[in-house]
């Protein structure tokens, strides 16, 4: 089994709900991971299709989604709303998240704290802001923007780094402490992001811990990628190491009560290497860790 079960004797004192992705189209799947959790993190993209050029949510796996009535809760997670792009938060994506969010009930909605386009071109990969003054102040007025127009709480998500960073105002965590500040928004901390940045680049999950104002974190990330020519690749194909788990459960201690939900995440590729069986063993394994 890739992950032990140690972090079992590590309790943490809060109780916090269970999440995990799912991307449709794998009922059995869903009806497998639902006994486990408390919500379903969708990701609008990926339920989405592509008809005459236009991209539109999936009627198949919106039923889907509608069908989980009761069994959990939903929460929107977004990969394209490209808040950190000079031009601009993609249209296409606000359009998408309109048209979810007339259908489906949502108890919050996020985004990661990057970009993926430039001058409208698509880089094929999200990229992680410059932690200026100026960035911080254009973040911001997006941020704002888009609580008023969905008046629902809304989260941003620390994403690796995939190129060392330019010169900055901020650390990662003081950005983000301001950012929580003046807009209000949380935050989810995926804490398997960090460790990815500490192999790949040295970063101290230590001091970004003690600075970081973790009371903000709604939400935490648990997933496991694979190493690749020395880097180690957030691709959410694998099930959670302990140490990624175990440091979840330190900032749950850390956020005092407010954290909510720890979400495991998976790739809908990975499913079939995986299996169903490890996955669901997964959840229960994390409901287990933290529910107490
Ligand atoms: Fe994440």
């Amino acid at each position: 089994m890739a992950a032990s079960t140690q972090y079992l004797q590590q309790q943490v004192n809060t109780c916090v709900s269970i999440g995990a992705t799912y991307e449709g189209r794998d009922p059995v799947l869903l009806e497998r991971m639902l006994p486990f959790v408390d919500y379903i993190e969708v990701t609008l993209e990926t339920i989405s299709e592509v008809h005459a050029s236009r991209i539109s949510l999936s009627s198949e796996v919106m039923s889907e989604i509608k069908n989980i009535g009761k069994a959990a809760k939903i929460i929107v997670h977004g990969v394209g709303l490209s808040i950190g792009s000079h031009e601009g938060c993609s249209p296409t994506y606000l359009q998408l998240l309109d048209d979810f969010l007339e259908q489906v009930d949502v108890a919050w909605h996020s985004e990661h704290l990057g970009y993926t386009k430039v001058d409208g071109e698509h880089l094929g990969i999200m990229l992680a802001m410059p932690k200026t003054e100026e960035a911080l102040d254009m973040v911001c007025e997006r941020v704002t923007a888009i609580q008023e127009r969905y008046n629902l709480p809304f989260l941003l998500e620390n994403i690796v780094h995939v190129v060392p960073d330019s010169p900055s105002d901020y650390s990662d965590a003081g950005f983000l402490n301001a950012l929580t500040d003046r807009t209000g928004c949380g935050l989810i901390l995926d804490v398997y992001n960090l460790e990815c940045d500490a192999h790949n680049h040295g970063f101290s999950i230590q001091a970004f811990l003690k600075e970081l104002q973790a009371t903000n974190v709604r939400e935490l990330h648990v997933a496991r990628g694979v190493e690749h020519n020395g880097l180690l690749l957030d691709v959410h194909s694998q099930l959670a190491n302990t140490s990624t788990v175990e440091l979840a459960q330190h900032v749950v201690r850390q956020s005092g009560g407010n954290a909510q939900v720890v979400v495991y995440e998976f790739m809908p590729e990975a499913v079939p290497g995986l299996g169903h069986d490890a996955i669901a063993e997964q959840l229960g394994r994390l409901r287990t860790a933290f529910r107490n």
